[in-house]
């Protein structure tokens, strides 16, 4: 699979593949994603395939402005409040699906629902707006492993099935966007950059703790937020005070504990939000050194330190695929 930078020609490039079914991954500025023609059966399918994903596990569909949006989906006051004041940007809505959608079925796994998203990247948006469909994108990685922050990554976990990888840089965020539900009350079933207070302060206190869990009947309303999931190779131990042997080290701030061997720092001056944008890669490094299991020292569970310690979470619990 190609890897080329993102040129105007590029550009022109991936949205003739878009159109003719094929895959393409692209920067967003929070991971790289791989895109299909949303309104295409078989090129969503080749998602699904490349990523080794489960059909039940719905993607989002990114477009270039809040417009398009309404042609899909039943667009409420909240959501256009929320498209307004975060898109373009790492925040995805979802909302009640249009009947007579143009969308493949497969792409949101038979839901009456649909999850969108405006991504705030050049390179994104150009390929959108160039290829004039919606595009679906997941995460550019093999289903459960750790999402890719760098163009490498993606050839990494998924060889030469996308036809074209565009390289955009690392991107900036490096971690997925928030996600938040509409449907039938809102509610955050992905913490991201957008914090539950941003989205609070738009569209008024959101009753339900964030988490893909219905609080009602604990049946799972996110399907794709399995418990393991951003999962290096490695075992993963939190809040670690000490490291045991074999262990590598994933620091944070300026005390790291000691520790003789393979060892990130993901952020020397404690900054959340560098951390975040050092987290995927930094796992994927420490993988490389061949240690059986990645201590992490504990990370505060404030401002982008939510969204870090959840994928986190998942990145350590069991892992049953
Ligand atoms: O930042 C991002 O959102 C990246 C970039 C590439 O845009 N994309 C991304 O996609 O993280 P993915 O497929 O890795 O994660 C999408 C999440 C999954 O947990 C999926 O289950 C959930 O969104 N989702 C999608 N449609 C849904 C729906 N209709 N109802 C509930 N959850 C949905
Ligand atoms: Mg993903």
């Amino acid at each position: 699979m190609p890897t080329e930078h993102a040129t105007d020609e590029t550009i022109n490039r991936a949205s003739a593949l878009i159109r003719a079914g094929d895959l393409v991954a692209f920067p967003t500025e929070t991971v790289y994603g791989l895109g299909a023609d949303a309104t295409s059966d078989q090129a969503v399918a080749k998602v699904f395939a490349a990523k080794n994903r489960p059909d039940f596990n719905p993607l989002i569909i990114h477009i270039s402005d809040i417009a398009t949006a309404g042609t899909f989906a039943v667009v409420s006051d909240k959501a256009t409040a929320l498209a307004s004041a975060f898109w373009p940007g790492p925040l995805t809505i979802i909302m009640a699906k249009k009947r007579d959608s143009q969308i493949s079925e497969l792409a949101t796994a038979g839901l009456d629902t649909i999850a969108i998203r405006c991504p705030d990247h050049p390179v994104a948006l150009a390929l959108l707006k160039k290829c004039g469909r919606p595009i679906v994108a997941p995460s550019a990685n093999r289903s459960g492993h750790v999402s890719p922050t760098h163009a490498p990554h993606v050839a990494e976990d998924l060889g030469d099935k996308p036809a074209l990888i565009i390289d955009g840089g690392p991107t900036s965020i490096g971690l997925e966007s928030t996600v938040i539900t509409l449907v039938p009350f809102p509610k955050i079933l992905r913490p991201g950059a957008i914090s539950q207070t941003e989205i609070e302060n738009i569209i008024g206190r959101l009753n339900a703790p964030t988490g893909s869990k219905s609080t009602k009947t604990g049946k799972i309303i996110s399907p794709g937020q399995l418990a393991s999931h951003y999962a290096p190779e490695a075992a993963i131990r939190l809040n670690a005070n000490h490291t045991k042997p074999g262990e590598a080290l994933l620091a944070f701030g300026p005390a790291p504990i000691d520790h003789e061997g393979p060892m990130i720092n993901l952020s020397p001056d404690g900054n959340l939000d560098e951390a975040a944008a050092n987290l995927f890669a930094s796992l994927r490094s420490l993988d490389k050194s061949g240690c059986e299991s990645i201590a992490v020292m504990p990370i505060p569970d404030e401002g982008m330190g939510e969204a870090i310690n959840d994928r986190l979470k998942r990145a350590a619990a069991p892992r049953n695929i």
